[in-house]
């Protein structure tokens, strides 16, 4: 799919094909994407665990409920935790100056190994490390743009996927080995979509003129039409929700898993 259909077509999935597994081919390209993200320090700011739902019993799955992650814990074949490591800023110094060594960051901008180590290391990163919000603060910027990535190779993929929060406790933690030093932030479901992939249609978003602005926070960037009917063309901006038959989509598929209607 073309990158701008892939990021229109994203949406969040809810009902999936429970009984369809996902081929591990598939989490490969995930997390490829996922590993291609940019990253300050070009640390390694997550960890993630993937998980096969039906190698999880009953009660333990159970013990992952919350308010907003519930039935499609049971419609997912596939769980992603997503993990802070809280020790990312270690090694810091040594992957910036192996960046200095490729030219990836060069003297034009005032990089060089020197530099790495005998200011930015002391000044600014060992600093960094031992600021327990700023690290939480990076962490979660820093994974998030993983996370983006991965969920876009999803739906590239034909998968269907979604981002939930999970009930963190001391069984899943030690049922999957985590260590003291990563910090649970997201779990991802994945699985193949049961309802549409347009899932009802593209969610409700405001303008941009309404985010974004130019110089000035009284100037809205105002969106050149041209470019957004070429946007629509290439399946960035899609058909608004809800279908008109999004309701009786929801229905039928609610009563296929005999869920509450
Ligand atoms: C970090 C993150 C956490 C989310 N947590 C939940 C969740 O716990 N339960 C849920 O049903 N949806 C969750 N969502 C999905 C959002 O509700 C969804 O992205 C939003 O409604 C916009 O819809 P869209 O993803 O289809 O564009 C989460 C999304 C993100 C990015």
């Amino acid at each position: 799919m073309e990158f701008n259909r892939v990021v229109g077509t994203r949406r969040s999935i809810r009902f999936f094909k429970s009984w369809r597994p996902v081929e591990r081919e598939k989490l490969q390209v995930m997390f490829e994407a996922a590993n291609r993200a940019s990253r300050s320090m070009n640390a390694d700011y997550f960890r993630a665990i993937v998980v096969n739902r039906d190698d999880l019993d009953a009660e333990t799955r159970d013990a992952l409920r919350n308010p907003t992650t519930t039935a499609d814990l049971d419609l997912a074949p596939t769980y992603i935790f997503w993990y802070i490591d809280m020790n990312y800023v270690e090694g810091a110094q040594d992957r910036l100056k192996a960046l200095v060594d490729q030219n990836a960051l060069s003297a034009a901008h005032g990089w060089s190994r020197a530099y790495v180590d005998d200011f930015l290391w002391p000044q600014v990163l060992e600093p960094i490390s031992k600021d327990m919000s700023a690290v939480l603060f990076m962490g979660a910027v820093e994974t998030g743009i993983a996370i983006c990535n991965a969920l876009n190779a999803a739906v590239d993929q034909g998968l269907g996927t979604c981002m939930h929060a999970f009930t963190a406790n001391e069984t899943m933690k030690s049922l999957l080995g985590v260590p003291d030093t990563w910090f649970p932030v997201w779990l991802q479901l994945v699985g193949y979509p049961a309802e549409e992939p347009e899932a009802g249609g593209q969610r409700p978003r405001n303008p941009i003129s309404t985010l974004f602005f130019e110089g000035h926070t009284s100037r809205p960037f105002e969106e050149d039409p041209e470019v957004t009917e070429r946007l629509k063309r290439e399946g960035m901006l899609q058909t608004p929700g809800p279908f008109p038959y999004r309701a009786q989509e929801v229905k039928m598929l609610s009563r296929m898993y005999g869920l509450p209607e």
